[in-house]
Parts: C-alpha cells; sequence; structure tokens
C-alpha cells in the first residue's frame, strides 16, 4: 500500500474511535468546500491536538494567524472557558465570511472575533489585547518569522506558540531548495532555535493532509 493510503486510512480510522461525527465540525466542512474554499485546514486529528494543548494550558486568551473557514478556529475556541477569548486574523473577506457563518451555527460568535485584512497589519493593533495564552500560526508562510517575532511580542511566561506546515513532505531538509515557502520555513526554523527566550522542538505529521508538521514552543 503506498504510505497516503496507509496514512489517511489509519486517520479514519482514529477519527471515528476518537472524534466521530460532530454537527458543527461536519457542517463548517461542507460549507466552506461549497463556498469554494481551499481544503488546507488541519485534519480533524490535528485540530482535536490543537483543542488539547489550550485545554492543557488553559488557554483563556487565544490569537490565531489564518482563519480560513474557521475549522482549526472551532477547535480551539471549544476548549476556552466560559468568559475565554479567541481573536483570529484572515486576509481574504470571503473566507472571513464563510469562517463567521461556521462559527455562529457553532455556536462560538461571542467567542470568537475575526478580523479582516493581511495580519502583519492587524497584529500591532493587538498590543492592548494581549498577551495570549496559545497563538497558532497559519497564514502565508512567507511571513512565518514575521508573525513569530509578533507572537513573541503578544506573549508571556508559559504562552505556547504552534506553527503549521513546517516540514512540507520533507522539503525542509534540502538547504538549496528555491521553493519560497521552504527558504521561508527554514528561515523561520532557524530564528526558532536560535531564540532563547523559548523552548522548542518540532514533530513530522502524517495522515489524511500528507506528510507535514507543527512547530511548538513554550515561552520561558
Ligand atoms: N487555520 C486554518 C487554515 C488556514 S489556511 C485551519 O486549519 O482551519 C491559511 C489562511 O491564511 C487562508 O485563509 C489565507 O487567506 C490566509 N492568509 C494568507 N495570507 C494572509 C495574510 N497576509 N494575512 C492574514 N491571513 C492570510
Ligand atoms: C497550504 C497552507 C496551509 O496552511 C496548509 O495547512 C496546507 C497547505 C497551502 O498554502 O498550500
Ligand atoms: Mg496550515
Amino acid at each position: 500500500m503506498a504510505s497516503q493510503e496507509i496514512w489517511s486510512n489509519v486517520d479514519d480510522y482514529l477519527v471515528k474511535l476518537h472524534i466521530g461525527s460532530d454537527e458543527a465540525l461536519d457542517a463548517a466542512l461542507k460549507a466552506s468546500s461549497d463556498a469554494g474554499l481551499p481544503q488546507i485546514q488541519v485534519s480533524p486529528t490535528q485540530g482535536k491536538f490543537l483543542h488539547l494543548v489550550a485545554k492543557i494550558r488553559g488557554a483563556k486568551n487565544i490569537l490565531e494567524i489564518g482563519t480560513l473557514g474557521g475549522y482549526s478556529t472551532i477547535w480551539l475556541a471549544r476548549a476556552l472557558p466560559a468568559d475565554g477569548k479567541l481573536i483570529t486574523l484572515e486576509y481574504a473577506a470571503k473566507h472571513a465570511d464563510v469562517a463567521k457563518a461556521n462559527l455562529k451555527r457553532a455556536g462560538l460568535s461571542d467567542k470568537v472575533e475575526v478580523i479582516v485584512g493581511p495580519a502583519i497589519e492587524s497584529l500591532p493593533k493587538l498590543v492592548d489585547r494581549g498577551p495570549f495564552d496559545l497563538i497558532f500560526i497559519d497564514a502565508d508562510k512567507v511571513s512565518t518569522a514575521s508573525y513569530f517575532e509578533w507572537a513573541m511580542k503578544l506573549s508571556k511566561s508559559g504562552s505556547v506558540i504552534i506553527v503549521d506546515n513546517v516540514i512540507r513532505k520533507g522539503a525542509i531538509a534540502d538547504a538549496k531548495s528555491t521553493d519560497e515557502n521552504v527558504r521561508a520555513i527554514r528561515k523561520f526554523n532557524e530564528m526558532l532555535a536560535s531564540e532563547r527566550r523559548v523552548t522548542a522542538t518540532t514533530l513530522q505529521t502524517v495522515g489524511s493532509k500528507g506528510y507535514d508538521g507543527f512547530a511548538i514552543a513554550v515561552v520561558n
């Protein structure tokens, strides 16, 4: 069996075990797909992993960079306590509109604020809204290092920073890659490794979404 087939079979098995059908999440995926959004949201098991990290951290104030249709947003926001808040940043107005409808259906509109515009312009306006307990970076990959610098400014000791898509089918190990996304993520990885204010590692992931990975850091 080809690797992708095995990874997808195992993900199907795990999703049935740990997640099953979920009205709001299933509806969010359908609405996003019907609206023609790219189907690049985190997988269900990855979404639940984000949810778990938020719970383990006891996160009350979450920041997400890159909303798409709000699939990861729903997973994260569901981990919040009653008085918790999540701010999510999205460049595309169409994506933000789909996300808002998906969040409303999930009963999360009161907890989540979707801010539309280039994240690099929204981030400086969030200084008074921080510090955030958990920051999930998952937008345009070329800006990842800049988003990480902002994440550091918007954090405190104990804050968790998670970055998606840092393995890129293994291309990340190629120092000579000319792919701008790979080069940008390599630059981010070097920044992360030399950042003395955090303790960090990177996990490779396989599953229905292929072969990629998460970087995870905690602010010392
Ligand atoms: N976190 C989502 C997936 C995000 S996909 C999930 O797992 O469900 C990446 C998103 O980042 C896309 O919706 C894209 O429009 C958005 N994006 C791209 N460039 C951006 C920018 N400069 N600022 C904010 N969002 C951006
Ligand atoms: C892409 C972006 C993502 O955030 C992701 O998880 C997968 C793919 C992309 O831009 O292709
Ligand atoms: Mg991603």
